[in-house]
């Protein structure tokens, strides 16, 4: 893949409104270029913003997680389409991502798939009914992720190297819970640094508060894109 450096940067704009969002976007200027936007914005006024962010020149990330029949995820996903995102999140349900992908056809959105939500663990697959554990689970939704020509997975930077085996080279690997050195942890707790994400094979990073609540958010921001560059040579 040759990406450059600041593509891979993605910033999470979990912001309250599109007000806070614009002056942040403003604040980050030329040094962000990938913006992600989540239930929090996308339900305030999020996804008309999202239009006018790729209309100026960025790529936005639509983090919506659908997970509905597959006629209604199919006609979301054209919807979506039609907004212009780069990236789309869905549940790794064979029916959502086998809908998402015939949504999306005929565009340039790519649809990442999110294997077992990372608040999970074995003893909540359990109360939902699974038989499962959680690598076993993430594991095997890899594969059929794969299978039905899902573009991408959003997993942690720590199940990037096993993930990428299942995946194999085709699939783009997203991974939040990125945190520079000497960064507030907050409430993740499997982090990485940006050297260590790209190391383990990361493509995307995307993070949030270290840039968003930083004193200066564009010189985060450039400083993780400084650190991407040196982990990976371009
Ligand atoms: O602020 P922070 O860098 O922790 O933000 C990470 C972003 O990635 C948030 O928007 C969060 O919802 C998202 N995310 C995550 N962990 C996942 C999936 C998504 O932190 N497993």
């Amino acid at each position: 893949m040759t990406l450059d450096a600041r593509e891979r940067l993605i910033v999470a704009l979990d912001l309250p409104t599109v007000h806070d969002a614009e002056q942040m976007v403003s604040r980050l200027g030329e040094s962000v270029v990938f913006y992600k936007i989540g239930y929090q914005l996308a339900f305030a006024g999020g996804l008309p913003f999202a239009a006018g962010l790729i209309a100026a020149g960025k790529q936005v990330f639509l983090d919506l997680k659908l997970h509905d029949i597959g006629n209604t995820v199919q006609k979301g996903v054209e919807s979506v389409a039609q907004i212009g995102a780069t990236f789309l999140t869905v549940h790794a349900f064979p029916q959502t991502m086998k809908a998402a992908v015939e949504g999306k056809k005929g565009s340039k959105l790519r649809i990442l798939a999110v294997t077992v939500l990372t608040s999970y663990d074995d003893a909540d697959l359990a109360a939902a009914g699974y038989d499962m554990s959680v690598p076993e689970l993430a594991a095997a939704r890899a594969a059929q992720a794969r299978d039905m020509g899902i573009d991408g997975l959003v997993c942690s930077a720590e199940e990037a190297r096993k993930l990428r085996d299942i995946a194999g080279p085709g699939m783009v690997l997203v991974t939040p819970g990125i945190r520079p050195a000497g960064a507030a942890t907050g409430d993740q707790k499997r982090i990485m640094t940006p050297a260590r994400a790209i190391e383990a094979g990361a493509d995307y990073l995307v993070v949030g508060r270290p840039v968003v609540e930083a004193k200066d958010p564009k010189a985060a921001a450039d400083n993780i894109v400084a650190e991407i560059e040196q982990a990976s040579g371009r």
